[in-house]
């Protein structure tokens, strides 16, 4: 394979980020259409004005937070409001040193390099990593054997945009290394209207406010959730309807998709199931909660439980997870009395006045 191929192979092409060419064509290109995380959104502007006043490349980036909540697109964002290439590889692409080596050394001054899933760099990749973004330099051995020597190569100056589901598996090292880190914080509903509505126009479709309001509720915080609902329910209004969505096509077509009224989809309740009907609530460990729903410990840990924590249905406790009595309640099942579970606190401390997720 010649080194370009190899450079190919390393690098997606923007056309390939792994998603539909309709997400693709829905991803906002610019700062000032991302919607939302106002704070992120704030601190990313400063950043990258400064960066294009001196005339530089802007620091690195890390860009941590739930799937489909908007890292990939920020990363491009980057590149684009400082008029620079975008080049997107990933954590496990990247398998040696030789491989990151052949990737910074084809960058151009100003490039913007995305690693996706950046906490799945190799530990020796890391060590090359460190260098080249702190001084710019690549340290590298040619040979093999008793001939092997080390050579140190200057690197143009490039922007490092690291993205992450999870910090806590970064190495402080490496995280230290980015000068600028942002953690993205699941949608609030108006966010998301907003979202669904600019998807909604690009797509050519007409939707009411109403309807808008009604996927974003139900799309767990997450944009690209939003984006999918929104082209389900697009299905159900052209396929039976005059191709409007309003709130009553909104709700059955949802409805047909198995989304429930918090937003959950099926295997958000099978894990709720699971840890009630057959762990009586929990605690049990992450492990045995992922074999029970036949998924990936990483699939239920990054693309379950944070949605479930922050409506309050599970908790997070030293000994495993628990479902709340807002689990119970949302699964339609009677509330167990308290000192029934291993876990009464939970439910001694719930307010019966106070509205919780999936009360009628
Ligand atoms: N703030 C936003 N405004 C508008 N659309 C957004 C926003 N954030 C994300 N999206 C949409 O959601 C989709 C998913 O976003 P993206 O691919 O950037 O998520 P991600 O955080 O990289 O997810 P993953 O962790 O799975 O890689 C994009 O196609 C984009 O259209
Ligand atoms: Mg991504």
């Amino acid at each position: 394979m010649s080194a370009a191929d190899e450079d190919a192979h390393l690098l997606d092409s923007d056309e390939q980020l792994g998603e539909a060419g309709v997400d693709a064509s829905l991803r906002p290109t610019r700062l000032e259409e991302f919607v939302g995380q106002d704070r992120v959104r704030r601190q990313l502007e400063l950043v990258l004005a400064a960066a294009r006043q001196r005339g530089q490349a802007a620091d690195h980036v890390l860009l941590s937070g739930p799937p489909g909540l908007g890292k990939t697109t920020l990363a491009a964002i980057v590149a684009a409001e400082v008029g620079a290439a975008f080049r997107a590889t990933s954590g496990p692409a990247i398998e040696r040193p030789g491989d990151l080596a052949a990737i910074l050394t084809g960058l151009e001054p100003g490039d913007v390099l995305f690693v996706d899933e950046v906490h799945r760099l190799p530990r020796t990749v890391e060590e090359v990593l460190y260098p080249a973004m702190e001084d710019y330099q690549l340290d590298i051995v040619v040979g093999k054997g008793p001939g092997a020597r080390s050579i140190r190569l200057d690197l143009p100056r490039f922007t490092l945009v690291g993205a992450t589901t999870r910090t806590g598996l970064i190495a402080a090292p490496l995280r230290d290394r980015f000068g600028f880190s942002a953690q993205l914080e699941h949608y609030e509903t108006v966010h998301l209207e907003a979202i669904i509505r600019r998807s909604a126009s690009l797509l050519g479709v007409d939707i009411d406010a109403e309807g808008a309001t009604e996927i974003a509720s139900r799309s767990r915080g997450t944009p690209r959730i939003a984006n999918r609902l929104l082209r389900r329910v697009r299905d159900l209004a052209e396929v039976e309807g005059d191709g409007r969505i309003g709130v009553d096509i909104a709700r059955e077509a949802l409805a047909v998709f198995d989304v429930d009224d918090l937003g959950l989809d099926r295997l958000d309740r099978r894990v709720l199931e699971a840890l009630i009907d057959r762990f009586d609530g929990g605690p049990v460990g992450l492990g045995t909660l992922a074999t029970t729903v036949s998924e990936e410990p990483d699939t239920v840990e990054d693309a379950v439980e944070p949605f479930l924590l922050r409506c309050g249905l599970i908790q997070r406790t030293p000994r495993g997870r628990v479902a709340t009595a807002g689990a119970y309640r949302h699964l339609g099942r009677t509330v167990p009395p308290p000192g029934r579970t291993d876990h009464a606190s939970l439910f001694d401390t719930a307010d019966p006045d106070t509205p919780h997720p999936g009360a009628d």
